[in-house]
């Protein structure tokens, strides 16, 4: 069974709607814990509109589990990275028009700097993982950037219907026993919310699921320990 990291960024969108202190995501990431969640995932964005430097050191100290720790490719983000100490990282693109991550990254373009990065977060223990969409080319670029894992793409499943998501699924699939067969890793995320994520679990060599939105919108309805129990429920049952 793959383990479900919980990506709280959203709880600290709702903060900075305000610019309070509350929500806090470090709380409410002790609950998810509490609840089951096997890790926790945060972004650091450039532009600082939800985490921010204080939450992921805080994160840092409190949890319990794995901190998975998003970020891209600039020298600022890099260095706070490198500050972390992350169980996990996962390196992501950014643009600043988005309003989440859009793509994969594109590794084969960023090969160079990849090359500098991978090592030096490695080196701190830290397992690394690039953002790639599922795709034959992406994944070789990962391997020889020097990636241990990929985390494919799954929002253009979770976009797509009928006859076009089971293409996109079987595009996952693929991309899964591929990124095994060259030596590297899977866990997968972006997009997967309480229906569409059983299909997701059944991805050769998946190791872990990393969902945010979903979780953190059902929780305002059902409350945390609701809502991470009914996606470790799903995933279980899968
Ligand atoms: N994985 C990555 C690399 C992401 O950028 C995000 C969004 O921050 C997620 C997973 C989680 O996506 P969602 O919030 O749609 O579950």
């Amino acid at each position: 069974m793959p383990r479900l990291h919980v990506n709280i960024d959203h709880v600290a969108t709702v903060r900075q709607a305000r610019r309070e202190a509350f929500p806090d995501p470090v709380a409410w990431a002790l609950r998810a814990e509490a609840a089951g969640a096997e890790g926790i995932t945060c972004h650091l964005r450039v532009d600082r509109r939800h985490i921010q430097d204080d939450d992921v050191m805080r994160l840092r100290e409190r949890i319990g589990t794995r901190l998975n720790f998003e970020m891209c490719l600039t020298p600022e983000i890099v260095t706070v990275g490198l500050e972390v100490n992350a169980e996990a990282y996962c390196l992501v693109p950014e643009s600043r028009e988005e309003v989440t991550t859009e793509g994969g990254l594109d590794a084969g373009r960023e090969l160079a700097r990849l090359r500098e990065v991978i090592p030096a977060l490695a080196e701190r223990g830290g397992e690394v993982s690039l953002f790639i969409d599922p795709d034959p080319h992406q994944l070789d670029a990962a391997a020889e950037a020097g990636a241990a894992f990929v985390e494919l793409h799954t929002g253009p499943y979770a976009n797509a219907g009928g006859a076009q998501r089971a293409r996109e699924l079987e595009r996952l699939i693929t991309a899964a026993e591929h990124a095994h067969a060259i030596g590297l890793r899977v866990n997968a995320g972006h997009g997967l919310d309480y229906e569409n994520t059983t299909p997701v679990v059944g991805l050769p060599y998946l190791e872990e699921l990393n969902i945010g939105f979903a979780i953190v919108a059902e929780a305002l309805t059902t409350g945390v320990d609701q809502a991470v129990g009914r996606m470790i429920a799903l995933i279980r049952e899968a």
